[in-house]
């Protein structure tokens, strides 16, 4: 679905990406890992239009992005749904109102409309009926599922994910990750995830591509992940200070 081929970006003479080609298949989902400051976020910046490459192309069904004018570029990052780090709700709308947002803003449907669509969406994430509750009142696994919700109001074909599980206990962070999976399935969406946790990027991931010094040193499934060679990638996953990484 998505081509990444060749894409250099530095700001300044801080170089951030180089040589990066990665292929992202529809409907499956890809795994972005790395340390914190290599570039996983400017990657994804790259991928929905919000930043140009110095050299590179990006390939989404043929067209290369990189090329969009602003109201082709418009157009693309309708088709993206994001969930942020924070889920970013508006802490003074209730729950309804944040999932009927982009409806609101996007679309021309009724509010009637809107209320079903939102109610619809509630309940993919598994909290169906909590129109009327207040960002305040929900719990952080709660906040974030509502973020997915809203995430998924335009029916997107590309959700990004920045970071879906930090912050949250290991059980939610697991029913999270089933969730990331069910969606997945459900709407046939295509996923971007960054992520810092090993174990439910292995669960949900079928591709792992893997940031180091500015290059994808490892591109593969879990299961070739667990097998690399590379040490790089074997401190990254062993979660150890000691070993060839720079820090
Ligand atoms: N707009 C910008 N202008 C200048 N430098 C930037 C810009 N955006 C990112 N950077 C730099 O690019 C590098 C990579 O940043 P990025 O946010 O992609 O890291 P990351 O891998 O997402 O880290 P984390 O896991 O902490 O979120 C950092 O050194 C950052 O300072
Ligand atoms: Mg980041």
């Amino acid at each position: 679905m998505i081509s990444i081929r060749n894409l250099y970006k530095s700001f300044g003479n801080h170089r951030v990406l180089e040589d990066i080609s990665l292929d992202i298949e529809k409907g499956e989902t890809t795994v972005v890992i790395g340390q914190s400051g290599v570039g996983k976020s400017v990657l994804i910046k790259h991928i929905m239009g919000l930043l140009k490459p110095d050299r590179g192309a990006i390939f989404v069904d043929g067209d290369d992005i990189t090329k969009y004018d602003n109201k082709q570029m418009k157009e693309y990052l309708q088709r993206f749904g994001i969930l942020f780090q924070n889920a970013a709700l508006f802490d003074s709308m209730s729950v309804g109102e944040n999932v009927g947002f982009p409806l609101r803003e996007h679309t021309n449907l009724s509010d009637k409309e809107i209320r079903a669509r939102v109610a619809e969406k509630l309940q993919v994430v598994g909290l169906a009926g909590i129109e009327d509750m207040l960002p305040s009142e929900l719990s952080g696994g709660m906040r974030k599922r509502v973020g997915l919700a809203r995430a998924i109001a335009l029916d997107p074909e590309i959700m990004i994910f920045d970071e879906p599980t930090t912050g949250l206990d290991p059980v939610m962070s697991d029913a999270i990750d089933n969730l990331v999976i069910e969606t997945q399935e459900r709407l046939n969406l295509t996923n971007v995830v960054i992520s810092h946790d090993i174990a439910g990027t292995f669960k949900i991931a079928h591709k792992v591509a893997m940031l180091y010094d500015c290059r994808l040193i490892e591109v593969g499934t879990p299961e070739e992940f667990r097998n690399s060679p590379n040490p790089v990638v074997q401190q990254f996953l062993a979660r150890k200070a000691e070993g060839p990484i720079k820090i």
